[in-house]
């Protein structure tokens, strides 16, 4: 479909929108809120991954992961942001980070 087309679609799902009933399309999303902190804890990861974890996006990404996941898990995702997103972790702090994020998000056995 070419813009063209896609001008005339959205004016024609417009004029059926005014003719009946509101169309989907004005459905309303809640974008969640960017100001979810990480979980308070007193694993010294703690400390790390409020230094390493928050800068880029919020904590809420972490408490959208599955509650079963194990430390390889976290691990692995610690490690994602670092070379595919360039986060500025360094490695020295990140099995401090894993404990903490697989303790706290996680299935907290460390399988
Ligand atoms: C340099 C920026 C940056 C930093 C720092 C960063 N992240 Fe991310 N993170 C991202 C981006 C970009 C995404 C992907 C967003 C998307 O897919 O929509 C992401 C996504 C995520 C996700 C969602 C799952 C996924 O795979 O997309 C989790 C969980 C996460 N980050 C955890 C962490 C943790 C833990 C740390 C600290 C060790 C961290 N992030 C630090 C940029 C960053």
């Amino acid at each position: 479909m070419n813009r063209q087309q896609l001008v005339s679609v959205a004016w024609a799902l417009a004029a059926l929108g005014s003719a009946g009933p509101a169309p989907a399309l004005t459905k309303r999303y809640q974008a969640p809120p960017d100001t979810v902190m990480l979980t308070p804890s007193e694993m010294p990861g703690y400390a790390k991954a409020q230094a390493n974890c928050t800068s880029c996006h919020s904590a809420e990404y972490m408490r959208y992961q599955p509650p079963n996941a194990g430390r390889p898990y976290w691990d692995a995702m610690v490690h994602r942001m670092k070379t595919v997103f360039n986060a500025p972790i360094d490695d020295a702090d990140m099995p401090a980070i894993v404990d903490y994020l697989s303790a706290t998000y996680g299935n907290k056995n460390g399988k």
